[in-house]
């Protein structure tokens, strides 16, 4: 979900609605604001469905008022309706709150809100959060917030505001995220930057169980203790327009193309004037790496995919064993984390919970923590020991793209610096691999001239129900993205394979007409791989390969080839998946999907 708040002179609505459409990748089930209106009421409107719903009744029947608070939902208590959207509120409406996160005691509170004579209307947990609040409410808003989150167990973004003072906003941060945006006479609550900086480039990011007070202009932020903690005011240097579609028909393609750049920034901010990779913030030593004798990479949906590639690269350069894991089964899965271990996570957001409670796990247990995150300051970032940024720039469209490209080569040139360091690489190689990634960025612009060809295959799979994805080693990891992006934004059916293991079982969905896509880039794979290819066209199937330039031999068993320039198997995943996002993209455009905001999901999961 996605919160935003003003207190200022504007029209509060006005701003609400802007943030929340910069917010509406954290969420877009419903949609709500509260509006303190100067005549002592709030008032406050909430719909199902997209942003559209609710900006277009403000349109009709505007609410004045300088004070509101806003949300984007994505549902997790209660199913998406008018009521269970957000702000909620107090019987009496002198309170309305925003949330992100989970109260996870919710149920308990509820109990005994109830026996106190307290009714509820939704089946959410943030509307125990509103009647708390008015329950512990005397004349003091934010006393009534520090009582009522006493009270809460679980993870919370809350904007709160109330009928008796339309110059007054109150916002909590725990385990969810939420920055201050700070203007000349008006200020701002956002659960994430863009929301703000339309009006503002100055923000507070606010730590674990800060509280903020904003009274007329002034903003005020407190501990848990209630002592006013001094922040540090960060300009945010990035633009507004990096967050708008360029002229593109949607985020995702956008961002498809902005892959040469955004790899070309990842690997340059990283190298020095010699062209040797610089990692002196991550200062772990020879003597720490010596001692690592696990890594694991954990974590979720498209990150996870790129951490099946980066475990190629680290096993390769760090001749350390990798394991590759899924956040939220890696933390209940009791696993062997020490201080001889290294956990890598790699997340574009940095606010997904389930990679969240791994980092907080394994630090507990004395891991040492390196984060791969995309966005500066957020949580993953700030609480591991060291951070790797991707410089994708804010990705939008919910199917992540440069941020998995970037992120493969964070891993390469970690697995990279740390085998120098280590010894289990030479310098000539390491070497020739930095002049080899320093490619890369053209030769992603090069793979996206097969945009046309891309768009002719997508239509023979546009009313296909099933496809498959086949790949030996790293190109297996690929395969499970291609799967994933079709699945995720064009509601296809596909299915990832290691292609050797095909034959034993699901060959038997191999029938006239299905599409397989086949990837095949390892070279000491290659012939195996032209052997599964045969055994799918035998079968039927509609072969579409993607290989390097050299590979002609494909042909023979294929019906569609796409060609890759010839790389190092290594680097190989950064270029093969391009296709893939693109015939993802013109699968789902063909068949008329909601590309940006496919259905039931969300950007930036921030629950577990
Ligand atoms: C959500 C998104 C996915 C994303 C995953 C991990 O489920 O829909 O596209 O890959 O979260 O996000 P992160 O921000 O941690 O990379």
């Amino acid at each position: 979900c996605g919160i935003v708040g003003y207190l200022g002179n504007r029209q509060a609505t006005d701003v609400l609605v802007d943030g929340l459409s910069k917010l509406e990748y954290r969420g877009y089930d419903s949609a709500g604001v509260a509006v303190n209106n100067g005549k002592d009421e709030l008032e406050i409107r909430k719909y199902q469905g997209r942003l559209a719903v609710l900006a277009e009744d403000l349109e009709k029947n505007p609410i004045q008022g300088h004070l509101g608070i806003g949300h984007t939902r994505w549902a997790t208590h209660g199913v998406p309706s008018d009521v269970n959207s957000h702000p909620h509120f107090n019987k009496e409406k002198t309170i309305a709150v925003v949330h992100n996160g989970i109260i996870e005691n919710y149920l308990e509170l509820r109990e005994e809100l109830q026996a106190e004579g307290y009714e509820f209307i939704s089946q959410t947990d943030t509307e125990v959060a509103a009647h708390m609040i008015s329950k512990y409410y005397n004349g003091d808003l934010l006393d009534a917030v520090y009582k009522a989150t006493a009270r809460f167990r679980g993870a919370y973004a809350l904007g709160v505001i109330c009928t008796e003072n339309d110059k007054e906003l109150v916002a909590v941060r725990k385990d969810s995220p939420l920055i201050v945006g700070l203007g000349e006479g008006e200020n701002f609550i956002a659960s994430d930057i863009p929301a703000v900086l339309k009006y503002t480039r100055k923000v507070y990011y606010l730590e674990n169980g800060e509280y903020v007070h904003i009274v007329g202009d002034k903003v005020e932020v407190l501990n848990e203790n209630r002592e006013v903690v001094e922040k540090k005011v960060n300009e945010i240097n990035w633009d507004v327009e990096a967050a708008s579609k360029a002229g593109y028909d949607h985020f995702m393609i956008k961002e498809i193309y902005e892959q040469p750049e955004a790899t070309r920034n990842t690997l340059e901010r990283r190298l020095d004037a010699n062209g040797e990779i610089k990692l002196d913030d991550i200062n772990i030593t020879k003597e720490q790496l010596d001692k690592i004798n696990k890594i694991y990479i954990v974590a979720c949906g498209t990150a996870y995919n790129a951490g099946l590639v980066g475990k190629h690269a680290v096993e390769r350069f760090l001749k350390v064993p990798v394991v590759t894991d899924i956040a939220s089964e890696f933390r209940y899965s009791d696993p062997f984390v020490d201080e001889n271990t290294l956990v890598i996570l790699a997340s574009q957001s940095g606010e997904t919970a389930d990679t969240l409670s791994v980092l907080r796990e394994a630090k507990a247990k004395g891991a040492t923590v390196l984060s791969i995150a995309n966005v500066v300051g957020s949580s993953i970032a700030r609480e591991s020991d060291y951070t790797l940024y991707t410089w994708a720039g804010p990705e939008i469209a919910v199917a992540s793209t440069k941020a998995y490209t970037t992120q493969i080569v964070a891993f390469i040139m970690i697995a990279l610096d740390f085998g120098l360091k280590k010894g289990t690489i030479t310098k000539e190689e390491y070497m020739n691999y930095i002049a080899e990634l320093k490619e890369i960025p053209d030769q992603v612009a090069e793979v996206l001239k097969c945009e046309d060809q891309i768009k002719e295959i997508s239509k023979q799979l546009v009313d296909k129900n099933d496809i498959f994805y086949l790949g030996r080693g790293l190109d297996y990891s690929t395969a499970m993205e291609g799967a994933l992006k079709i699945k995720e934004i064009s509601y296809t059916h596909a299915e990832a394979f290691a292609a050797g293991e095909l034959k034993h079982g699901t060959i038997a969905l191999i029938e006239e007409g299905v599409p397989v896509i086949v990837l095949a880039t390892q070279q000491r794979l290659f012939e195996k791989m032209l052997s599964n290819m045969q055994e799918v066209k035998a079968r039927g199937a509609n072969v579409i390969s993607i290989t390097e330039v050299t590979n002609k031999e494909v042909e023979k068993s294929s019906d569609s080839v796409i060609y890759i320039p010839e790389v190092d198997n290594i680097l190989a995943g950064i270029l093969s998946v391009i296709p893939l996002q693109l015939l993802a993209y013109y699968v789902a455009k063909e068949r008329g999907c909601d590309i940006d905001k496919p259905r039931n999901l969300a950007k930036s999961v921030t629950v577990e």
